[in-house]
């Protein structure tokens, strides 16, 4: 049994190089959305990309043809919207018709691999005559830590000052309400992912290189004193393409340093202090400057542990609220998506038909 104000809604997301779908309930009324997850499919192309040391557009996209409709459909099955029936996956039309809305990853990301989860989601729109919620990738991280809000009043919450550090972007926000929000700072060269992607393949570690950094950092200590780029400047912006370049020079000059695994570590987690610092000082600045009661942290960095301690310990000495998503929810999903999405229907936001829907690879927040 649906419940009257409970709706159901699939979310697609092939913005990069993870083709995925979940299937979420969600009950709007005044409060704060409730959100329940009824399935989450990945279906990553990590194995294909490692090939070639990153993402190839061309055949991510080629990928996310290939998987999207086993991906939706097993993401149906394990909601309980479709069944099996022998060895075949069945989607039953009645079954489908429980789908209220369809929430899509509009942008930012690889035009070629958003055109396949765009296209998918209008053509089941067209057949469904469901209506689509376009969704801004960023959006999907930003709102992600805020699922699991248990029981907190808007009123503890916000103002919440929001980090998202992702492969593409390190962006900070000032959320004012569920609703409104503002960029306050972001990233003037290389993203804070991306850095740790680059530092990965100067160290010959294999791709995507943040896990690889973050695990081998484990083993290390930060001895090494690299440069926190723009910690000290008075406004939000970051810049991590100097760090990277410090390191490749650190690497120049002591040619015999990646032939110990124990420097090696040492270098990893020095590298990932510096990147530390520079995230927990300034959003910390913010938070204190807004007056925020909360402070949130997501996208793919958010699942580095270091990063996750770090800013809690200092979210807890200063007395804000931490939220920050469990490790399967920071890297790419469509649950985020589908998070994102039943946000947008709490602050008002009127869902179109298809036509009207398109990508933009260079969407901002
Ligand atoms: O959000 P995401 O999955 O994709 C984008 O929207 O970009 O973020 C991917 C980024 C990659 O740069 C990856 O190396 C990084 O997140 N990443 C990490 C960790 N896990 C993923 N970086 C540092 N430590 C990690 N544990
Ligand atoms: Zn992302």
């Amino acid at each position: 049994m649906v419940a009257k104000n409970e709706k159901i809604i699939l979310s697609i997301e092939t913005s990069c190089d993870e083709t995925a779908a979940a299937v979420l309930s969600v009950r709007l009324g005044k409060k704060w959305p409730q959100i329940k997850t009824l399935s989450s499919v990945v279906n990553s192309q990590i194995g294909l990309h490692a090939k070639m040391g990153g993402v190839v557009p061309e055949a991510a996209a080629r990928a996310h043809v290939q998987n999207i409709l086993p991906v939706v459909k097993k993401t149906l099955l394990e909601a309980g919207i479709s069944q099996l029936d022998g060895r075949q996956v069945v989607i039953y039309e009645d079954l489908l018709k429980k789908i209220d809305y369809i929430a899509v990853t509009v942008g930012p990301g690889l035009a070629p691999s958003l055109i396949v989860g765009v296209e998918f989601a209008k053509a089941l729109s067209f057949a469904l005559g469901k209506p689509i919620l376009p969704i801004n990738h960023m959006l999907g991280h930003l709102y992600s830590p805020l699922k699991n809000n248990k029981g907190s009043k808007a009123k503890d919450v916000f103002p919440m000052v929001s980090l998202i550090v992702s492969g593409g972007h390190t962006i900070l926000t000032l959320l004012k309400n569920e609703k409104e929000y503002r960029v306050l700072g972001q990233t003037v060269d290389d993203a804070a992912g991306e850095a740790f992607d680059k530092v990965a393949k100067l160290l010959s570690l294999p791709y995507p290189g943040g896990p690889e950094v973050s695990k081998l950092a484990t083993l290390g200590k930060p001895t090494i004193n690299f440069p926190r780029p723009m910690l000290t400047q008075k406004n939000y912006n970051f810049s991590f393409a100097g760090l990277k370049t410090a390191v490749l020079y650190y690497l120049r000059d002591n040619p015999l340093m990646p032939k110990s695994y124990k420097l090696k570590a040492n270098l990893c987690s020095s590298f990932q202090q510096a990147v530390v610092d520079v995230l927990v000082a300034k959003t910390m600045r913010a938070a204190k400057e807004f007056k925020a009661k909360s402070i949130s942290l997501s996208g793919g960095v958010s699942a580095n542990l270091e990063l996750r301690n770090q800013l809690r310990n200092s979210c807890n000495k200063n007395h804000f609220k931490f939220f920050v998503s469990p490790i399967k929810l920071c890297t790419d999903n469509a649950e985020m998506i589908g998070i994102a999405a039943a946000f947008k229907l709490f602050n008002g936001f009127k869902p179109t038909g298809y036509k009207n829907i398109k990508t933009n690879s260079n969407l901002s927040l």
